[in-house]
């Protein structure tokens, strides 16, 4: 098979990784891509949000199956565009990304499907919504309606919190037009866990679960990130309470969007809260989480292309996955100044040693190389340090002592991934 994934961060680095062994493939190209995904497949220099570039060079390199990897892309028709094309595209239509695209309409359609999550309400007027907040009280949490790359959702400890995040999005319009709307959701308190399914539209299987830590800082503290690190699998998920998410929230989400006439195919990630009345839904995401895919892709055993390719021709009933019993961890290493402005520009040494660490693995995000070879910071996350073990101690041990190898005083990363299950 000739594939083409599409994005540049650590989870499509981890994506290629795992592709690379699949026995399926032929060829693989990733847009842009990082100085990581250029180890295992050929760059191809064209921005994943760039859908008539990505359709012209899937059809003139006879591409076998697209791979989405962010939600960007997703939301912006990319896979209507290469079926349009006819090229098979393991990922959500437009219509069905709206599941990460609007909180309202994920919002709803959990009142459709009976789904259990928080009791929520929509204001498109900031007084009505501060009115709310100061009848209803903290904790709560506002939300900005539209895509806000992570950054729109206030956990409000206090009202005062909470009345200033209404002004800051809806009024100021700190996220631009995602703020036009916001979602006011009931605070739901427990252990929050990510869990992944590969879907067809029809069926739904289990892919793992994972725990992020999306405070930049130890601890849980500090401002919310795109996630600083994860394991897997996550002890506070038991297989029951697996079973009891995939089947009153995953499939009840796949069938109702059935119904719809929108089938949902690729990853469904749901971000769960594990409450003293089961889990519940905090929200759909359309794609593998990052990082969570790379912890997640490090116990798969089964050949990841196969799996996605079932999961685009409809056959994921029979289909079976295999993993590794080891648990595993992934690291980012950050620049400083993320997430609130990154410093870009830094060289980074010592990877070879950090790769060489027994059990590690390093996928690349925020980097870019000098044609020397010297590879750079150019984002916020920067790399992912993920290890496996034989149990989590001892993943974590690989895992540290990697990044420990690596050389970039510019960097930082949270020292205690994990630490809520250790
Ligand atoms: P999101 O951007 O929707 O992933 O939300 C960011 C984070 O806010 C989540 O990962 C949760 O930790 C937290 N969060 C969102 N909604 C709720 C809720 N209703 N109750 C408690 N925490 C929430
Ligand atoms: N790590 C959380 C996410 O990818 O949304």
């Amino acid at each position: 098979m000739r594939v083409l994934v599409v994005g540049s961060g650590g989870r499509e680095h981890a994506l290629c990784w795992a592709i690379a062994a699949s026995p399926l493939l032929t060829k693989l190209w990733c847009a842009p891509g990082n100085p990581g995904t250029a180890s295992v497949a050929e760059n191809v220099d064209i921005g994943a949000l760039d859908i008539p570039a990505l359709v012209a060079f899937a059809q003139g390199n006879a591409i076998d199956l697209v791979i989405p990897g962010p939600e960007a892309p997703l939301v912006a028709g990319l896979t209507d565009a290469m079926e349009a094309a006819g090229i098979p595209c393991c990922g959500p239509s437009q219509a069905a990304a709206q599941l990460e695209g609007s909180k309202t309409f994920t919002k709803e359609l959990c009142d459709a499907a009976g789904i259990p999550t928080a009791l929520w309400e929509r204001f498109e007027d900031a007084e009505a919504a501060k009115e709310f907040v100061r009848r209803r009280g903290a904790p709560i949490v506002v939300k900005a309606d539209g895509l806000a790359a992570g950054k729109g959702v206030v956990v409000a400890a206090t009202e005062e919190e909470a009345l200033e995040a209404i002004e800051a999005i809806m009024v100021a319009r700190s996220l631009g037009e995602a703020g036009a709307a916001v979602v006011i959701e009931e605070c739901l308190i427990g252990e929050e866990v990510s869990l992944f399914a590969l879907c067809d539209g029809e069926h739904a299987l289990a892919l793992g679960a994972a725990q992020d830590h999306k405070r930049v800082g130890d601890g849980d503290t500090g401002p919310n990130t795109g996630g600083m690190g994860a394991y897997s699998p996550p002890p506070a998920l038991t297989a029951e309470l697996e079973q009891e998410a995939m089947s009153r929230i995953l499939r009840p989400a796949l069938a109702e969007m059935a119904r719809r006439g929108t089938p949902f195919r690729g990853i469904l990630f749901a971000g769960l809260m594990l409450t003293g009345d089961g889990p519940k839904l905090i929200e759909f995401n359309v794609r593998f989480g990052d990082p969570e895919c790379q912890a997640l892709l490090l116990r798969l055993k089964s050949d990841l292309l196969a799996a996605l390719q079932a999961a685009c021709d409809g056959e994921l009933k029979h289909f079976d996955l295999r993993w590794h019993d080891h648990p595993s961890i992934a690291v980012v290493l950050a620049a400083r100044g993320y997430p609130a402005a990154p410093e870009s520009g830094s060289a980074i040494r010592g990877l070879d040693r950090a790769a060489a660490v027994p059990d590690a693995q390093v996928f690349h995000a925020g980097t870019r190389a000098d044609p020397d070879g010297t590879i750079r910071a150019a984002g916020g996350r920067v790399l992912t340090v993920c290890a496996t073990g034989k149990d989590l101690h001892a993943a974590r041990a690989s895992a540290y002592a990697a990044v420990d190898a690596i050389d970039w005083p510019e960097g930082f990363c949270r020292r205690d991934i994990g630490y809520r299950a250790l």
